[in-house]
């Protein structure tokens, strides 16, 4: 695992973001997915907003996913969830020793695009505000091709729209990125894309949004 974290480290220093392959043990993904869908049939998931506090919408042209929280006090459903996140737990200390960025926790939530969903270019922390400091994506697609969409797009700042990076988001690989500075999309998804999304943030804030 610290081989592991060594790269996302790098990657963030040098490119902003980095991305790593065959994360956790294969064993432990497959009653994570299984769970995941077990909760999003049952209804548990919500519209994803945008924005924070009194400020917070769901704004549909804007993003499309839909999410539910882990660490919103449901002991029963973090359970499933404990390995990933005390490995992430473990991954917030060695950033804070390698990069001392202050973090305090890792809260995240599981994540469903269906066919069509999206979620337009965006930083995930508004310059200024400092809560949110490295987010943390982890798929959990198999067989996931170019053409089932869903690429994450990196690009190089706000305005550039041509020298992007796509990456898919395939089965056991994470992504990490600069919460402030890194702009990205998600391209629409033609098939139900799963991932857990989640944010080293630097405040003690214990109710995310
Ligand atoms: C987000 C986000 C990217 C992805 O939830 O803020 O940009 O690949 N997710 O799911
Ligand atoms: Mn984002």
């Amino acid at each position: 695992m610290e081989k592991h974290f060594e790269a996302l480290v790098q990657g963030l220093i040098d490119e902003k973001w980095a991305m790593v392959d065959d994360f956790i043990p294969k064993d432990k993904i497959d009653i994570l997915k299984k769970d995941i869908l077990s909760h999003f049939n049952a209804g548990d998931f919500n519209a994803a907003g945008i924005g924070w506090g009194s400020e917070h919408t769901v704004k549909a042209a804007i993003r499309s996913d839909k999410v539910l929280w882990l660490d919103s006090g449901n002991q029963e459903k973090d359970s499933f969830y404990r390995y990933y996140i005390s490995m992430m737990n473990d991954f917030k200390d060695y950033l804070n020793r390698e990069l001392y960025l202050g973090i305090k926790r890792f809260e995240s939530h599981l994540t469903v695009y269906e066919p069509g969903a999206f979620y337009k270019k965006h930083v995930d922390q508004l310059k200024g505000a400092n809560s949110r400091v490295v987010s943390c994506i982890f798929y959990l697609n198999e067989n996931w091709q170019s053409e089932d969409g869903g690429q994450l797009r990196i690009y190089p700042n706000e305005t550039d729209e041509v020298n992007y990076t796509d990456v898919l988001p395939i089965y056991n690989r994470i992504v990490v990125m600069l919460s402030d500075d890194v702009y990205h999309e998600v391209r629409p998804s033609f098939k139900k894309r799963l991932s857990i999304t989640g944010w080293m943030r630097a405040d003690d804030t214990l109710i995310p949004l």
